[in-house]
């Protein structure tokens, strides 16, 4: 067998199209164009190139861009004065601070100042409370635009087995909780679980978010499985630098169903997400009718 490949670059374009086609409509209908504000603290290279990206995609769809730039010694009060004012500023419907911030910061402080309707990254602790009780809250962005990817491939999710390799609070844990949302049986395994490639082979789903290079090879594999792959990891092979995910290809996609590659599968869904994200807050901010099929 070999995988269907589940094309993110091209899923993520149809939903940033879907978005822009709502912004569109807010601003000729409502008079209200979204607003993200960015904050980059410092000047982590990896973290420049992330915000450039999602600011020019912003804009691409409609939305106005804020990016705050500040410099790496930014002390905590000055920071927490400028959530405070992005909080209050009816412009802005969503807020990202870039992670991880520099090390006098304390992250959990810096994004639980963050107006939790305005919250797009989905990590304030109130935001976690209500994916965790399945009430209405912004979802995590890299979560969410791999459920995306599993209902359009697989429709009905009810009933499956799920394992999630990986229990970081941006991916892992998120992303149990939605799959157990729409009804899955849910196992979260990490690199300590007993036997972690017995686990992985009872996954009808496998989502690989471990930040080990190519650890997830097709020995972990249920043949026929839909195999998400959350890594981004840098490695050098033959003396060139290469981006691999934390699944092992080309072995995996012998014996999946369907298999996201490295680049091009989830990594594009998380800005499309982060669009999908601020248009949700907008709509809410105004007491508007959501976008359907953008949200959990
Ligand atoms: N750094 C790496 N990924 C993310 C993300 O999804 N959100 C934020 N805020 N920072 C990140």
């Amino acid at each position: 067998m070999t995988a269907k490949v589940i094309d993110g670059k091209e899923f993520a374009a149809r939903v940033r199209a879907q978005v822009a086609e709502h912004v569109a409509r807010l601003k000729s209908e409502n008079g209200i164009v979204p607003g993200l504000a960015v904050v980059l603290v410092g000047e982590d290279p990896a973290s420049q190139v992330y915000v450039s990206s999602k600011g020019k995609m912003t804009v691409e769809v409609g939305m106005n861009s804020y990016e705050h730039k500040l410099a790496a010694d930014t002390s905590e009060k000055d920071l927490l004065a400028l959530i405070d004012r992005l909080n209050k500023d009816p412009k802005v419907n969503g807020i990202l601070v870039q992670l991880p911030l520099p090390g006098h910061l304390n992250s959990d402080l810096v994004i639980n100042s963050i107006d939790p309707a305005k919250d797009v990254d989905g990590f304030h602790i109130s935001n976690v409370g209500l994916l965790g009780t399945g009430q209405k809250s912004m979802v995590p962005c890299t979560p969410l635009g791999c459920l995306m990817m599993l209902r359009d491939h697989l429709g009905s999710l009810s009933g499956l087995n799920a394992v999630v390799v990986g229990r970081s609070n941006i991916v892992g844990k998120p992303m149990a909780q939605l799959l157990l949302g729409d009804s899955c049986t849910v196992t979260i395994a990490h690199s300590r679980t007993k036997d972690l490639p017995g686990v992985c082979r009872q996954a009808d789903i496998l989502v690989a978010a471990v930040g080990r290079p190519e650890m997830i090879t097709g020995d972990y594999v249920k043949p026929g499985a839909t195999v998400i792959d959350v890594g981004i990891n840098r490695i050098e092979r033959d003396g060139k630098a290469k981006l691999v995910g934390d699944v092992e290809y080309d072995s995996a996609a012998k014996v999946a169903g369907a298999i996201t590659p490295v680049p091009g599968g989830v990594g594009p869904m998380t800005i499309a997400c982060l669009l999908a994200n601020t248009l949700t807050a907008t709509c809410r901010a105004h007491n508007l009718p959501e976008p359907q099929g953008l949200t959990a």
